[in-house]
């Protein structure tokens, strides 16, 4: 696709028969701009790079090397989701990289938000950096852009680029969605056969799990985050919340309170779950989960989850809170 401005006349993606042709067209498109070159992807498993990982696979297959980078703070069963679908039913050519020691090796100790989320950014760029580094030929570096990234910053978002890599070794551009809304990118992930909870994922912030393990990351209240939030996913997913709230997710505070269990006394720490609605992510609203279901949650996590023994509800909209904690 070339050009940053969506023309008046492209008509909004809306049936699988307008994406097939959306996928057609961006076939001949990917196959005339690369050629027989390589091309390197940042596949994070959400919906935006597994959208473009599956359109350049369809369009030069093995020529595509996708990279993903598993820092330790995505949720429960996405790395294995993304070996999955990509390399095990897809044949891509996919560079896994366990990177989680560094990244918490990194963390440990800093418990400022801004200072988190600017060592995972660039400690990101620098193993995606050694990974492009060990490979020969790429010529081409595809981004998972989409138009509100065009219409809401000069360039694209942090999340969407891996911007910030050195001189030498800049690529030209590949940005196959880029004049795509959310919902088109959706519809299309459909159409190439991508799995439903990976195309119509709830959004997931950059840092990941980083900015709900509130304070300085520790490797317990990190996996207490992660098993709790599965447990409230499945819990929507089974009871009808899944589609309907726009995002949901635990929260684990860096302190501790007194509990009992089986008799004995317990210090352990809290679980927050949030669920909100909102349309542009500026306000939002609380979701009105029904009691009894929260009741279950709360049941299934403290007997469930090590080291939690009391679970709490933000009831809290945005303003005067912001949907994450940190
Ligand atoms: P807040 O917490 O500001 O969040 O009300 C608004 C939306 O943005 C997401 N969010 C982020 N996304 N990198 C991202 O890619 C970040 O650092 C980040 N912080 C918040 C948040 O999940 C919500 O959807």
């Amino acid at each position: 696709m070339t050009g940053n401005v969506r023309p008046e006349t492209m008509e909004r993606i809306t049936t699988p028969a307008l994406a097939q042709a959306f996928i057609d067209e961006q076939v001949r498109e990917l196959q005339a701009q690369i050629g027989d070159k390589k091309v390197l992807l940042a596949l994070s498993g959400g919906v935006d790079s597994s959208v473009v990982a599956a359109l350049l696979i369809k369009a030069i297959g093995k020529q595509l090397v996708c990279v993903h980078v598993n820092h330790g703070l995505l949720r429960k069963g996405e790395p294995e989701q993304v070996i999955e679908v990509f390399r095990n039913q897809m044949n891509a050519n996919l560079v896994y990289v366990d990177a989680v020691d560094r990244f918490l090796d990194k963390l440990a100790d800093v418990a400022d938000p801004e200072k988190k989320r600017k060592i995972i950014g660039a400690e990101f760029i620098r193993v995606f950096e050694e990974e492009a580094r060990k490979l020969d030929g790429i010529e081409f570096l595809a981004q998972g852009t989409i138009y509100p990234d065009i219409l809401e910053s000069d360039g694209v978002k942090a999340h969407h680029n891996v911007g910030g890599l050195p001189e030498d070794l800049q690529f030209e551009l590949v940005e196959p969605v880029k004049l795509l809304f959310k919902d088109e990118v959706r519809v299309v992930g459909k159409a190439l056969g991508l799995p439903d909870n990976m195309v119509f994922r709830q959004p997931f912030p950059g840092p990941g799990l980083g900015v709900r393990c509130l304070g300085a990351i520790t490797r317990d209240r990190l996996e207490a985050v992660r098993e709790s939030d599965a447990i409230l996913r499945e819990e929507f997913a089974k009871n009808g919340l899944e589609g309907k709230v726009w995002q949901y997710f635990t929260v684990v505070p860096d302190f501790k309170s007194v509990g009992v269990k089986d008799g004995k006394r317990t210090f352990a720490y809290p679980v927050i779950l949030r669920a909100v609605n909102t349309t542009d992510a500026m306000t939002a609203t609380v979701e009105d989960v029904p009691f009894a279901l929260l009741q279950h949650i709360t049941r299934r996590i403290t007997a469930e989850v090590e080291n939690v023994n009391r679970v709490l509800y933000d009831l809290t909209p945005k303003p005067c809170a912001t949907i994450e904690w940190e």
